[in-house]
């Protein structure tokens, strides 16, 4: 379990963090410590490990198997850690570290929880909080939630990393009878049905809730600029609003953040100077990545959520492990102030060439067996970045339709509209785009994410 312990010769020596303890002028040796005890509990780690276990519950807060008994080093050398913490000192210590750089904001995490805290790593470029965690020369620990449902090249990143640092990643898994319940009755893909909620809830958020009874803070890769609806507010530090650590109760468990403030640019230059391994999905146009079914490639210039669970409301794309940043309204899924977004927003696709419908107009457009032109129209939401994304190329494409003979159209489906644009117009998520054509009573949707005027004229090109 011990992630930060190697072994670093045949017999003595345990360096810390690979080799930066030692850089800091410290070295352990202990004549019982083999290297084999990686994976064997050897009295050494035995004793180690019963002692911890009464300093510290262990994260995994399962039966133990022998090789996940090993001792950490932050056991030996973190006795005085923080054990309870008030909501206005975490307050006052996110204010003071604002402005302070991510290894200085690592670096006091460690300090301050030892081996009662556990970097959240994910597979994807948070590696860059394993390589500060390294460098500040402090024991640390890292779990990774393995749903069962990961790209092969995430698992083998995994072992990369724990080679590359000579670590464990402590692995949490889901219940066995919990995913067997959910698979037999609802199938391998429910989420693509019914949403992605009780699958993580399943795979990802009760393992993690487990883990987390076993520490007193946790440390995660989360930034600010990764998500403009849900993520714009993550301080560098904060009592997790959701989760509980060890003592129980809330508060009792402070969430770490320290490159909420770091642009996703930023970290890529950090992890290219430092030569950090990195995820080979990212050469294949991944930018956030989960699990596999889950995420997909984006293309230039699209938003890395938008590779993220993209058949559901840009909004609301959190799956339960980071639950608090989420407000009300987009936990709701209208994803704007009181179900309706015009108040706080102004319109788009405002152009000439588009013709803007109300209810009735598209309920008109909807009965009509025989219609006189054919239609192509946007269901949106003025708040929707996705939305925003593809103004200019729906109003050039309606500037080319103009007088061509395909009328082209918008309707505003969020708020009080979105039950029935999801009843009667395949409304998934924003945009959703629909072809009327002339002599079919039925809209066809537009499958495709690429919204370029291009491709939409292929679309209607193909069906008018
Ligand atoms: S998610 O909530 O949408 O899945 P995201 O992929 O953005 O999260 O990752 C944000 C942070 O959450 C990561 O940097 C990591 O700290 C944590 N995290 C996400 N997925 C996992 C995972 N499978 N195991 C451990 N931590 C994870
Ligand atoms: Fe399930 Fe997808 Fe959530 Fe993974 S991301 S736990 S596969 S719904």
């Amino acid at each position: 379990m011990a992630l930060a312990v190697t072994a670093s010769s045949s017999s003595t020596s345990i360096a810390f963090s690979s080799n930066s303890r030692k850089e800091q002028g410290v070295q352990f040796s202990s004549s019982n410590f083999q290297p084999s005890d990686r994976f064997n509990s050897s009295p050494a780690a035995l004793s180690l490990s019963l002692k911890r276990s009464i300093a510290v519950k262990p994260l995994n807060a399962e039966p133990k198997r022998n090789d996940s008994i090993v001792p950490s080093a932050a056991t030996i050398f973190a006795p005085d850690v923080e054990k309870a913490v008030g909501i206005e000192d975490i307050e006052k210590l996110a204010k003071n570290l604002e402005k302070a750089s991510p290894l200085e904001i690592m670096d006091k995490a460690l300090e301050k929880y030892g081996n009662d805290i556990a970097i959240a790593f994910s597979g994807a470029e948070d590696v860059a909080l394993i390589e500060y965690a390294h460098l500040t020369g402090r024991p640390f620990r890292v779990f990774s939630l393995d749903t069962g449902r990961l790209n092969p090249e995430t698992y083998k990143f995994f072992d990369t990393v724990e080679k590359h640092y000579g670590i464990h990643i402590e692995y949490m898994f889901p219940d066995a009878v919990e995913v067997q319940a959910l698979v037999r009755t609802k199938g391998l893909f429910s989420f693509y049905e019914d949403g992605h909620q009780e699958c993580c809830r399943v795979r990802k958020v009760r393992p993690l809730r487990r883990a987390l009874k076993g520490l007193r803070a946790w440390i995660t890769g989360q930034r600010k600029d990764q998500s403009p609806g849900t993520r714009s507010e993550v301080p560098v530090v904060q009592v997790d609003p959701v989760f509980e650590g060890m003592d129980g109760g809330s508060g009792s468990l402070v969430k770490w953040n320290p490159v909420a403030n770091v642009a996703g640019n930023d970290i890529w230059n950090f992890l290219r100077t430092m030569d950090v391994p990195v995820n080979s999905l990212h050469a294949q146009g991944y930018v956030s990545i989960g699990c596999e079914p889950c995420t997909r490639s984006v293309l230039p210039g699209q938003h890395e959520r938008e590779g993220r669970w993209w058949w559901e409301d840009a909004k609301a794309k959190e799956c339960g492990l980071h639950k608090g940043n989420l407000k009300e309204e987009s936990v709701n899924g209208n994803g704007a102030a009181n179900g309706n977004s015009s108040s706080a927003n102004s319109d788009i696709f405002e152009s000439q060439n588009i013709v803007n419908l109300t209810r009735p107009g598209i309920e008109n457009l909807v009965k009509m067996e025989d219609r006189k032109e054919p239609w192509m129209v946007v269901l949106y939401a003025p708040w929707c970045p996705f939305c925003q994304a593809m103004e200019a190329s729906y109003n050039e494409l309606a500037d080319k339709l103009a007088g061509s003979g395909v009328k082209v159209g918008k309707f505003q489906a969020d708020g009080d509209q979105k039950a029935y644009a999801k009843q009667e117009l395949q409304l998934g998520s924003f945009p959703t785009i629909l072809f009327f054509p002339k002599h079919a009573s039925r809209p066809i949707k537009y499958q495709s994410e690429k919204r370029d005027v291009e491709s939409l004229m292929g679309f209607i090109n193909a069906l008018r």
